[in-house]
């Protein structure tokens, strides 16, 4: 392979240098492996590129008012060449960055790379995540059908639940005491020049960081001279990241092509369906409503999930000795995989143990905020914190294994908690069979 010498052309070199601004010159070979990160923060970066492009495209057909958004999009996919596909290729990147960057976190905390000198990547980052779950949420109002009304009139009134400010957060969204033009202009704004302007610094920032700590994290390994395995950044590293962004982008292409971006009745703000959902990213917390009362699931249990996330980095030894997955310890993995296993199995008897039994005996006494928010709050931090005793005093496991298990007992019961309020609930939010016509 030729390198980067004086006759290259001049076009060419000032790529390389663009893209040496976001890497270093030269990376350990031990991080080329891809399953060291599965290539998932840049597939994240890839989607990104291909959100802001076809977002750009959308733009020449939509039009930002309630009057004309809904038949804007009609004319785009019925009319405008590759419009609908464009539209595809917009919805199911959008929808697999979520996925894919609660993927990344997972792979953070399982191979240590939020300890020491990253600290502040992992606290960007969950501003990034906070960012993602922004643009998607504003995206969803834009197309103006049932689907995006509804759902943003759900999400919007969980803000009305927030103690003091609600009603006023709850309007400042809507720009109105309903969801109507005024919130499809302020969604607008936010979606394609608020949102995007800040997320495009907080990733240079991000790339930037991942390049002042050396590149991506690596074992600590005093006897081997860190600089005499290090291969240059150009092809080794960007040949690898090229290949993994067009699998990425071959994948959204096609699937775009088969499977189209879900497109209902114009918005009827005087009919509601039967069961309105929250978009799949906030069904976890819109099942947390069925049985929390508002006030907690809505403002303290995600604030308090966002804290304890945020002050991880900063909790001595809570990172796992960096560069392998699970620390390299047996042990340790078999720990992340029964505790995944039990979380599912609890929360899953927990959601429909609530349901079938409990729910109907507190809700009989007049004060939820006790019954349905304090009490099962005290529940959560005890079981969390007795879970952490158990792993790090009487089963010796280190901190950090301990830490691990915490983050996934608390992922993956957000991932069931999701999966059953998007799958598992029907007409009126009851339990039900997936796939079942619920006609009656
Ligand atoms: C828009 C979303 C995001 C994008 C595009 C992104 C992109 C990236 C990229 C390209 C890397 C280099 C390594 C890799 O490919 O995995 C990286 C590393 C990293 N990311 Fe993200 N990221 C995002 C969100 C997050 C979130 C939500 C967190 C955690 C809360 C996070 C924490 C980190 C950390 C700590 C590293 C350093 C890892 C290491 O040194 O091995 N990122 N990210």
């Amino acid at each position: 392979m030729m390198g980067m010498t004086s006759q290259t052309p001049k076009s060419r070199r000032s790529f390389s240098d663009f893209l040496l601004h976001l890497h270093p010159s030269a990376v350990p070979e031990s991080t080329l492996r891809f399953t060291l990160s599965w290539g998932l923060g840049g597939t994240a970066a890839t989607l990104i590129g291909l959100l802001i492009s076809t977002g750009v495209l959308l733009l020449l057909v939509y039009e930002p008012s309630a009057d004309r958004a809904y038949s804007s999009i009609l004319t785009l996919t019925q009319e405008t060449p590759f419009g609908l596909w464009i539209r595809n290729i917009h919805h199911w990147s959008a929808n697999f960055l979520i996925g894919i960057i609660l993927l990344h976190i997972i792979r953070v905390v399982l191979t240590g790379a939020f300890g020491s000198g990253r600290r502040l990547n992992w606290v960007i980052g969950l501003f990034l995540l906070l960012l993602a779950l922004g643009a998607n949420f504003t995206g969803y109002l834009l197309p103006w059908d049932q689907l995006a009304y509804w759902a943003v009139t759900i999400c919007t009134s969980m803000l009305g639940y927030v103690p003091l400010f609600g009603s006023w957060l709850q309007d400042l969204f809507r720009g109105g005491a309903e969801v109507g033009a005024p919130t499809l202009a302020n969604f607008f704004v936010l979606h394609v020049a608020v949102i995007p302007g800040f997320l495009i610094i907080l990733l240079l920032w991000h790339f930037w960081l991942v390049r002042r700590a050396g590149g991506l994290v690596q074992p600590e390994d005093p006897v081997q001279d860190a600089a005499s395995n290090r291969v240059p950044t150009i092809p080794n590293l960007i040949a690898r990241e090229a290949a993994v962004g067009m699998v990425m982008i071959a994948f959204v292409m096609i699937l775009s092509i088969f499977v189209n971006a879900p497109l209902l009745e114009q918005a009827n703000p005087g009919m509601s369906p039967f069961s309105a959902k929250a978009p799949w990213y906030f069904v976890g917390f819109q099942e947390l409503l069925l049985h929390l009362h508002p006030v907690f699931a809505v403002l303290v249990w995600p604030l308090l999930g966002f804290a304890l996330l945020m002050w991880l980095p900063f909790w001595e030894d809570a990172a796992l000795p960096p560069g392998i997955w699970f620390g390299g310890s047996a042990r340790g993995r078999k720990l992340a995989l029964w505790t995944a296993g039990g979380t599912v199995l609890v929360t899953f008897l927990v959601v429909v143990g609530d349901d079938l039994l409990l729910r109907s005996m507190s809700n009989a006494t007049s004060n939820t905020f006790v019954t349905r928010g304090l009490i099962p709050t005290l529940l959560m931090i005890g079981l969390l914190m007795g879970f952490y005793f158990l792993l790090a005093e009487k089963l010796k496991y280190t901190r950090a294994e301990a830490v691990m298990a915490g983050v996934i007992l608390v992922l993956v019961a957000l991932v069931v908690c999701t999966i059953i309020g998007f799958w598992f609930r029907g007409p009126e939010m009851r339990l039900t069979w997936p796939f079942v016509q619920n006609g009656a």
